[in-house]
């Protein structure tokens, strides 16, 4: 049969050779993800249908919008996770953060042991949108002389690096772990995220990929990422999200 006689539904992916997530906002009510337990559950029961067997749920941690400690985090991961099992899911559900690149975040930074990290020592950062930081060389210096492995969150949506890509080599030379949206592959948040995050994927630069999972539009798109060609290119590429799975 030709090619393009062929239905196309039957090519696509429905359930993922990925297992682990690292970066969502499922806990509800503490940020702009989930906002009640019943939407909590029902992004974690598609996570599960996908093929996800453990969740490492990410809150924002942002001074003046979400004002997050791990005290708080903690305390919502373990209603979700009981409300989870009373439901009878079976994924694994852990916490860290997504934290805000900032004075305030620096100043965290001298004490490492209060932070909330995964894996090995990993620790989940993103920066403002439009200007590139002008602490973010000294802040990731500052995560690695902790012991600190930084991920940096969805670098293909910072307007500074798509603006100037030369900027992402330089930013993993500094020993930063780049994890893109796949929500990015479609083309969801605009082009030039697309754009850069192929780019980053061409280039070997990407470690993680993860959903920044915030609701059901999100899910209902990522259906589509897991599609597309550069999706397929990165995992062939083997990134590490896997490795988390026991950790
Ligand atoms: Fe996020």
């Amino acid at each position: 049969m030709f090619d393009f006689l062929k239905p196309k539904k039957s090519k696509r992916k429905q359930v993922l050779p990925l297992f682990v997530d690292i970066h969502s906002h499922l806990l509800p009510g503490i940020d702009d993800g989930a906002q009640t337990i019943t939407e909590s559950l029902d992004l974690l029961y598609h996570f599960e249908a996908l093929g996800y067997k453990k969740v490492i749920t990410t809150p924002h941690i942002v001074q003046d919008f979400y004002p997050n400690t791990p005290s708080v985090i903690l305390q919502k991961l373990k209603e979700v996770q009981e409300a989870a099992t009373e439901n009878n899911l079976k994924i694994r559900i852990e916490a860290a953060a997504e934290y805000y690149l900032d004075e305030y975040f620096y100043a965290l930074l001298d004490q490492p042991d209060q932070l909330l990290t995964f894996g090995k020592n990993y620790i989940l950062f993103e920066t403002g949108f439009i200007n590139q930081p002008a602490i973010l060389f000294e802040a990731i210096f500052k995560m690695k002389a902790q012991g600190l492995q930084p991920i940096l969150a969805h670098p293909e949506r910072y307007a500074y690096l798509q603006g100037n890509y030369s900027l992402a080599p330089e930013i993993a030379e500094r020993g930063a772990l780049f994890q893109i949206n796949m929500n990015s592959l479609t083309g969801y948040y605009s082009p030039a995220a697309k754009k850069t995050a192929e780019k980053l994927i061409d280039e070997g630069l990407v470690s993680f990929a993860g959903t920044d999972m915030h609701n059901m539009r999100h899910m209902e798109n990522l259906r589509d990422a897991i599609n597309t060609k550069y999706f397929d290119k990165l995992l062939d590429q083997g990134i590490l999200n896997n490795t988390l799975y026991d950790s």
